[in-house]
């Protein structure tokens, strides 16, 4: 990353804590703000949020890691989050993976060539009677079929 960048990104984290506060409370919302412009949390930001709220490093990443909507290295411009829990697991989910996978040249965690997907596995996604179900970015799709799941990637291509 170049100086100037690095130097924008302090100044835009700073402006964050000025609106957020300082509170070791402010952090998710100011992960989420990070993440919902860059699509991921670099590691010069975590560093920097870090600093300003006079919180250990690993206390961010670890944040990071335990929400499934931050993300601490760069995704696709789609997430597809396949649900991987016990009822969608029943109803389909496999032929559903196998599907997405073959479709978009990839397996479950990896991100397209082009960017424009990054496919992963999610735990329930709350619509447990309807699966199997999956969600790409903020939309959830349910009762897919391997044909139903291509249809909307290649809508979204
Ligand atoms: Fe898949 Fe709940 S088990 S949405």
């Amino acid at each position: 990353m170049l100086l100037m960048e690095k130097n924008n990104l302090t100044e835009e984290i700073e402006a964050l804590v000025k609106f957020y506060g300082s509170n070791r409370s402010a952090l998710l919302t100011i992960l989420h703000e990070v993440q919902k412009k860059y699509r991921y949390v670099p590691d010069f930001a975590q560093q920097e949020i870090a600093r300003l709220l006079d919180i250990h490093p690993v206390e961010v990443y670890s944040v990071i890691s335990f929400y499934a909507f931050l993300n601490s290295t760069p995704k696709g411009k789609n997430i597809v989050r396949l649900c991987q829990t016990i009822t969608c697991e029943m109803h389909g989910k496999k032929e559903i993976a196998t599907a997405v996978e073959r479709e978009l040249g990839i397996k479950i965690g990896e991100t397209t060539k082009d960017n424009k997907f990054t496919v992963e596995y999610a735990n329930c996604l709350g619509m447990c009677d309807e699966g199997p179900a999956m969600a790409i970015n903020d939309r959830v799709f349910t009762h897919l079929t391997p044909e139903k799941a291509i249809n909307i990637l290649n809508e979204i291509r």
